[in-house]
Formats: C-alpha cells, sequence, structure tokens
C-alpha cells in the first residue's frame, strides 16, 4: 500500500481515548476540540503513574526522585524532537496567554520608544494583548487588518505595514474563528530580510499536525498542550540565539540559564510528565499504520500529520458544503479543506436566529458545542458580528468521524 491510499483508522483512533467509553460523554459527538480536546489512554496512564510512584521533589538522588527528575527532562526532550527545535529552547508554562504575556515582558526591554509592532485583527487576544500593552513604554502597534471579502490576512498588506522601524510581529498560524493558515514561513521570510522578529500562535494549528519550527523559521511559537491530547499546559518555542540575550524573569541565581529564565518558576510536574503520553499515542498511531520503522521523531510526525489532515478533509468538508450553501448562514473562511490551508474550525452564523440559539438547537441533539467570540472578538468585531453573541463553531478534530458529520448536518437542517 501506497503512502497516499493510507487511510487513518479513526476507531483505532477512537478506541485510544476512554471519554468516548464515559457515561457521561460516549453518547456526544463532541465538536469544542479547539477550546481543549480529549486526552489518550497513554496521557492519564503517565499522569496517575507520577502521582502514585513519583509525587516527590525530583533531581535528588534517591530512586523516587531520580525518575521523577528523568522523566520531566524526557517530556521537554520529546517535545523538542516533535516540533524539530532543541531541548534548551522549549518553555513549558501555564497556558500560552500566560507564554505570550511573560515574553512580551522579556522582549520589551529590547524597544526604545517609536519601535513598530504589528499585531492582526484575526489572532486571539492572547497574542495581541501582550504587544498592544507595549504601548505603555513608547511602541507604536500597527494593526494588520484581514480582508473582508474572504476573511484572509494578505501578505502584501503585511509588506505595506513594515517600516525601518518593525521590530515585532506578532500573527496566529492559524486563527481560531477563520480557520485558514497563514503562510507563517513566507511571513518569517519577509521579516528576517528586515531584522524583524516573529511570534506565531500554533494554538489552532498544532491540533491538526505539530508544525516543524526549524522549516517555518519563526523566532517564537506557541500552543497550548491541552488542545493537542494533553494536560492544561502551554509549549513555548524561541530560537536559542534569542533566548539566551533574553533578560532573567525567574530567580536571580538563575542568571543565563535559559530557557529556564522566561518563565518565573518552573512548570506543573505531574503535567509536564503526562507530555510523554502524547508520544506514546502518536508512537502507537505510527505503528498501527505504518510498517516501516522510523526512528527520527519529526518524520514520524510528519506521516501521521499527513494522515491526519486527510481524514479531516473527509469528515470537516460536507459541513462546510452545506453551511456555505444556505443562504440563511454565513460561513467565516475557506468553504473547503485542501492540502491543508484550513483546519477544520468552522465558525458561522444565522440570520435568522441568534448564536445562542443555533447553538441550544445542535446542544439539544447531543452536540457538544457554544456560541461565543472564544476571544477573538476584535476578528468578530472586524466582521460586524455582535460580540456578545458571537459565532457557533464546531471544532473537529482527527477522531471525530463521519457520524459526528452526519450528526451535526441532520441537526442543522431542523434550524
Ligand atoms: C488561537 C488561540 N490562541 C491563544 C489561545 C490562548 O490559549 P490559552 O488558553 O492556553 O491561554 C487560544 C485559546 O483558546 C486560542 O484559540
Amino acid at each position: 500500500m501506497t503512502l497516499a491510499n493510507i487511510k487513518l483508522d479513526v476507531e483505532y483512533v477512537r478506541s485510544q481515548f476512554p471519554a468516548f467509553k464515559d457515561p457521561l460523554s460516549k453518547d456526544w459527538s463532541f465538536f469544542e476540540n479547539a477550546g481543549g480536546s480529549y486526552v489518550p489512554i497513554n496521557v492519564i496512564n503517565k499522569l496517575s503513574e507520577f502521582m502514585i510512584s513519583t509525587k516527590v521533589q525530583p533531581y535528588a538522588e534517591y530512586t523516587m526522585s531520580k525518575v521523577a527528575g528523568n522523566n520531566m527532562d524526557k517530556a521537554t526532550r520529546i517535545f523538542a524532537d516533535i516540533i524539530n527545535a532543541k531541548e534548551n529552547e522549549i518553555i513549558i508554562g501555564g497556558s500560552t496567554s500566560i507564554n505570550l504575556y511573560v515574553l512580551s515582558n522579556a522582549l520589551k526591554k529590547n524597544l526604545s520608544p517609536g519601535d513598530e509592532i504589528i499585531v492582526t485583527n484575526q489572532d486571539h487576544e492572547a497574542n495581541i494583548s501582550p504587544w498592544r500593552r507595549l504601548s505603555e513604554i513608547g511602541a507604536k502597534i500597527i494593526e494588520w487588518q484581514f480582508n473582508l471579502d474572504d476573511h484572509e490576512l494578505k501578505i502584501s498588506d503585511l509588506e505595506n505595514l513594515i517600516s525601518s522601524k518593525t521590530k515585532i510581529i506578532a500573527v496566529t498560524h492559524c486563527s481560531n474563528i477563520v480557520g485558514s493558515v497563514n503562510n507563517l514561513k513566507k511571513i518569517s521570510e519577509i521579516a528576517h530580510k528586515n531584522n524583524i522578529i516573529v511570534i506565531g500562535d500554533g494554538v489552532s494549528y498544532a491540533p491538526h499536525g505539530f508544525p516543524d519550527v526549524k522549516d517555518l523559521d519563526v523566532d517564537f511559537y506557541t500552543f497550548s498542550l491541552y488542545k493537542t491530547y494533553g494536560p492544561h499546559l502551554a509549549l513555548l518555542y524561541g530560537k536559542e540565539e534569542i533566548l539566551k540575550e533574553l533578560p532573567n524573569q525567574n530567580h536571580e541565581f538563575l542568571q543565563g540559564k535559559y530557557p529556564y529564565t522566561i518563565n518565573p518558576g518552573g512548570p506543573n510536574h505531574e503535567e509536564l510528565v503526562s507530555l510523554i503520553g502524547i508520544n506514546e499515542y502518536f508512537d502507537n498511531l505510527y505503528n498501527h499504520h505504518f510498517q516501516d520503522k522510523e526512528n527520527i521523531t519529526i518524520n514520524k510526525i510528519k506521516k501521521i500529520n499527513n494522515l491526519i489532515s486527510k481524514h479531516e478533509e473527509i469528515i470537516a468538508n460536507p459541513i462546510l458544503d452545506y453551511i456555505s450553501k444556505r443562504e440563511d448562514f454565513k460561513l467565516i473562511g475557506k468553504d473547503k479543506i485542501q492540502n491543508k490551508n484550513r483546519a477544520p474550525t468552522i465558525a458561522f452564523i444565522s440570520n435568522k436566529i441568534t448564536s445562542k440559539k443555533l447553538s441550544e438547537i445542535l446542544v439539544q441533539n447531543k452536540i457538544a458545542t457554544r456560541n461565543d467570540n472564544f476571544y477573538a472578538w476584535r476578528c468578530l468585531e472586524h466582521l460586524g458580528i455582535d460580540t456578545n453573541d458571537g459565532v457557533v463553531r464546531l471544532s473537529m478534530t482527527h477522531y471525530n468521524n463521519i457520524n459526528d458529520t452526519d450528526r451535526v448536518i441532520e441537526a442543522l437542517k431542523i434550524v
């Protein structure tokens, strides 16, 4: 069987996630994945193993402590390999919002009054507010607005906004409302020609395939691990040559000990160790679908990403097609996923009923979704959508199946 013919075995995938058998959740079609994903059994096992056997202060010489410390280091190393980074370029923090806040605080030391920062109005507020706040030290904030015809951020618009004073571009890899995948590689290329630092928000991208940060060539990249099948943590990647120059925000004695200098304090130990379970799950997924052995993590990830993308196209395109053809619905973003140009994160509104009412009908039909602005209120404001009522968002990931697709379309037919 050639690589192109291998299909994701979604029933195998679902068998790895206890939520699909749990009495409380088993009857629901889960469409809130962009809010936070279910976790595979491997993550739960790693978490409880840590709590049972190694819930002690790590890095001493006694066995339980040694194992705890080794597993914490292992989890960090694994995630460095997964995204093609070095171990000392990985920071694990409590959330993406926290990670970006501490990063902006560290980078502000490099800015002078009048320096310019480009932010978008397509991003989640987590990658806007911390940068906008730097106007307090005299930074000038420039907004890169998305196009109202197709809801896309245009690279040509960015080029017109860049000046000799631009120091930072903060941009989402994939908006949690529009769903389009932005060309972060191209953005980095343009930025670096102008000595500008690029901060990529990968929160809505990473659940659909972990990125290769070296290929993207971004300077900083962050995503929330609780949306990539893990516990409530978030990863921040930073290029070593930049990280090591940033001021120490941790204890004084840690001066020079990057990457521990960025976040005050350390990560949650048990949750950090449970990240090993995400990799075990991806290994199982790989071994279930592919015969040849793959020792290089990023190659394994790329092959799995491919499987996931093809499956996501199959389950999301019928919904995109249905919503885009309904005259009373307005779909945000592209109406088809092709070659990973879009995530299966589908936001829409009705011109007949409120998003609140629409989501209530879906929930009555056991479709787990909600109406909200999803903290991307500048995006909704630009689209002229009431930020209180918001959009309804149907966000899928690779463990959703075609039954979920059929169920949501059937439910939408009665609206
Ligand atoms: C695109 C995007 N960026 C950033 C965030 C913030 O992530 P966190 O909840 O980890 O702070 C979210 C959360 O939903 C998001 O969707």
